[in-house]
């Protein structure tokens, strides 16, 4: 077991530790002009829990991570991290809080090295070698020790997701925020993900929503699963809980049956 209190997160680099803090979601709604994404989205996640939202593509679930990290408002309703409005810019000095995006988004140009000191060059009074030291620490954590001087052009899939994660640790986040981690990813390299944010879980006690349509991901490291469809939240419960669901929206989104009788696409009138 991990040294220090189960309320903390601990910092990958050094022996300090910070507030475990939990998100709030209170009647989240929310719309762009005419077209409703959210409605009424309310769950609370705890500190150190890793929560992991799933659901079709389309259901609002990236929108919903961008609210609690301030990249979007809501239309009404609150998004509260650690106690504070999510929607709040002060909120971002508070809690130290990363988002994992879906592709990435590493800066090409860059090396491998660089897409990690970057952050600790722009927002912390930190000396180089203290950088390449956390630098160096983030990349041994996620296996990518030879990986410093390679650029993301260079790596495979599942290194590049390694590295998006490697640089949000760098930031010592109390709260991580995960988009499909895991998409794209052979079976293989996608438990090695599930591993991974299990064990920044159990090491840090960093709280984690991972929004995922991977089912052995949710079954695997899930505290708790929400399922998102057509912007409402439908079920919260245990991952135990999806092996026999009761609603048959969430056992076709889970099992979808092909049904080559009756296809869900229409076909064309010939
Ligand atoms: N900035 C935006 N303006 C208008 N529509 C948006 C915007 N962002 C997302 N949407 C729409 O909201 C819906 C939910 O998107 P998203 O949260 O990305 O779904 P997913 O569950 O696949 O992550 C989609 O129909 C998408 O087109
Ligand atoms: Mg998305």
């Amino acid at each position: 077991m991990p040294a220090g209190s189960p309320s903390s997160t601990r910092s990958p680099f050094s022996d300090t530790e910070s507030p475990a803090v939990g998100v709030k979601l209170e009647n989240l709604c929310k719309s762009f002009g005419d077209f409703v994404v959210l409605k009424d989205v309310s769950f609370a996640v705890e500190p150190s829990e890793i929560f992991v939202l799933m659901g079709p593509s389309g259901s609002g679930k990236s929108v919903l991570l961008k609210h609690i990290v301030g990249l979007e408002t809501p239309t009404s309703g609150r998004v509260l991290v650690d106690n504070h409005d999510a929607a709040d810019p002060v909120t971002r000095e508070h809690v130290r809080m990363a988002l994992v995006f879906q592709a990435g988004a590493l800066f090409s140009s860059l090396s491998v090295y660089d897409n990690l000191a970057l952050y600790l060059r722009e927002h912390r009074v930190a000396s180089e070698s203290a950088i390449r030291e956390k630098v160096e620490r983030a990349l041994q954590i996620l296996s990518l020790d030879k990986t410093g001087e390679k650029f993301p052009s260079e790596l495979s899939g599942g290194m590049r997701k390694r590295v998006a994660i490697a640089r949000a640790l760098v930031m010592e986040p109390q709260l991580m925020l995960y988009d499909e981690p895991t998409s794209e990813l052979d079976p293989v390299m996608s438990a090695t993900i599930s591993e991974i944010i299990a064990t920044l879980k159990d090491e840090y006690r960093v709280t984690s929503i991972v929004v995922s349509h991977d089912r052995d991901l949710a079954l695997n490291i899930a505290d708790r699963v929400g399922i998102l469809m057509d912007g409402e939240l439908i079920h919260v419960g245990p991952p135990s809980e999806l092996h026999t669901p009761k609603d048959p929206r969430i056992a076709d989104f889970l099992n979808p049956k092909v049904d080559l009788k009756n296809p869900r696409f229409k076909k064309l009138a010939t």
